[in-house]
């Protein structure tokens, strides 16, 4: 380690950990659980051929997924470090600098705007516990409701204090204690809300849509957006799984853990896809597929207007935004949870003052994104608003850098041989070793080149993900 780092860790302070595997896999699987698998996963498995989608997606976790996660564990518990002083460690260089710090930056970035979809969700929610069902459903229910700069920043603030509170509880008392509560709540909501869906009249067709090969909506982009998702859907490339790795005990088996992160969070992506795509064929009939495609806006208008019209949509709505909440309050806590430990680590500031300190800075910058529905409506950033900037410049421009980033610290510092040593500390097996050896010495970078350049053209109009 450089002599030069002196971090709270190095000044007699004992890290945080979590108390154990299931402590470890609760925080990991809640962090990877989010909007990204209840409301990005479905559409685009709609859009992007069903089964063919699905089955390209699981060979994406499994393989490049697996590789990311172990990858990111180890190097967080081998040096205890958050994401800047973990690559320090390796080595002093202005590209080990880079490397820490572009990991770092990302989730510091994320946390903002995705907080204020958190309060999207949380506005839906109480809204439906007011019984708007009607409202909610109507046209321009949404529309209404972001063009409202004082109620998007107030919920957006509710959301971020939730947050902010589980953070300030600590690792164990906080981090930990909070998921391994929400998260089995959410799976039992997730299934509540799938049986609703798939008992619709006509729901059949969706599940059919959904589990089937839609060829002629497979093209080279079901590969790249699969592989994109995956990324995105694991929580990989935003310091978050090196931090959490900081806090992993040695005595607990990386690739088991990995491997039940892997199978929760894929759980939930199948069941939100058969939660929304069944409902939206009962709902549309034929119609259905080209609503899919519509994408985004899925969550916060088709869904309502499906619960509107078919049977129990106060309760159904409750429901399914409660569940929403769960999983994006967990991520946004990982989230949070890794940039103020790169301030106590980096700035050697106490818990306190770290979350305090990016508190001020995580409000800031979420408001922007609140204001720029709507107050600060003119200003656009590459044509984009504020929300779908930053969401650019981090999923698009920068994670797919810090992974390349990940992998070359594997390949030139870390070694092989390192990953091994750590992933097998204390005799657990490391029976995927082939796989994770053959994937991050050859295809991870390719692939990674190719989805950084992919999403880039497509944000700038050139190709149409
Ligand atoms: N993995 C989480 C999700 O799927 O929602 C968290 C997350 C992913 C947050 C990507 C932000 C992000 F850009």
């Amino acid at each position: 380690m450089s002599n030069t780092e002196t971090t709270a860790v190095d000044k007699g302070e004992k890290r945080a950990s979590f108390t154990g595997r299931i402590g470890y896999v609760m925080a990991a699987a809640g962090s990877a659980i989010g909007l990204g698998n209840i409301w990005r996963f479905p559409y685009l498995a709609a859009k992007y051929g069903g089964a063919v989608f699905l089955i390209v997606y699981l060979i994406s976790v499994y393989t490049f997924g697996y590789v990311l996660i172990t990858s990111e564990t180890v190097i967080g518990r081998k040096t205890k470090k958050s994401p800047v002083g973990a690559f320090r460690h390796f080595g002093n260089t202005k590209a080990h600098s880079f490397g820490g710090w572009i990991n770092a930056i990302i989730p510091m970035l994320i946390a903002p705007y995705y907080s204020v979809i958190g309060g999207w969700v949380l506005y839906y929610m109480f809204s439906y516990m007011q019984g708007q069902v009607k409202e909610l459903g109507g046209d321009n229910a949404f529309t209404n409701f972001i063009s409202s700069g004082t109620s998007v920043e107030f919920w957006f603030l509710v959301f971020a204090v939730c947050t902010i509170a589980v953070i300030f509880f600590g690792v164990q008392n906080g981090v930990e204690r909070v998921s391994k509560v929400l998260l089995p709540v959410l799976v039992v909501l997730s299934v509540v809300v799938c049986i609703y869906s798939c008992t619709r009249p006509g729901a059949i067709d969706g599940i059919k849509y959904f589990f089937i090969p839609q060829m002629q909506n497979v093209s080279w982009m079901t590969f790249v957006t699969a592989i994109g998702q995956m990324f995105y859907s694991l929580s990989c490339a935003m310091g978050i799984l090196i931090t959490y790795g900081s806090y992993m005990k040695r005595d607990v088996s990386i690739e088991k853990s990995t491997t039940q992160v892997e199978f929760f969070d894929t759980l939930i992506a199948v069941l939100a896809g058969l939660m929304i795509i069944p409902a939206v064929f009962a709902f549309y009939g034929n119609d259905a597929s080209q609503t899919l495609k519509a994408g985004p806006s899925l969550m916060f208008i088709t869904m309502p207007k499906v619960f509107g019209s078919m049977g129990f949509g106060m309760a159904i709505g409750i429901v399914f935004f409660l569940l929403v909440f769960l999983a994006a309050l967990t991520s946004s806590i990982s989230l949070m949870e890794s940039a103020v430990s790169t301030f106590q680590d980096e700035l050697g500031m106490s818990r306190p003052i770290a979350t305090l300190t990016y508190g001020g800075i995580y409000i800031v910058l979420g408001t922007l994104s609140s204001l720029g529905f709507n107050v600060l409506g003119n200003v656009k950033l590459l044509g984009m608003d504020f929300l779908d900037f930053f969401d650019f410049i981090t999923n698009s421009v920068m994670m797919p850098i810090a992974a390349i980033a990940i992998c070359l610290l594997v390949l030139r510092s870390v070694t092989l041989k390192g990953v091994e040593d750590e992933v097998t500390y204390d005799g657990a097996p490391f029976r995927r070793k082939k796989v994770y050896n053959f994937v991050v010495k050859y295809v991870c970078i390719a692939f990674l080149v190719i989805i950084l350049v992919s999403s880039v053209l497509n944000a700038f109009g050139v190709i149409h993900m």
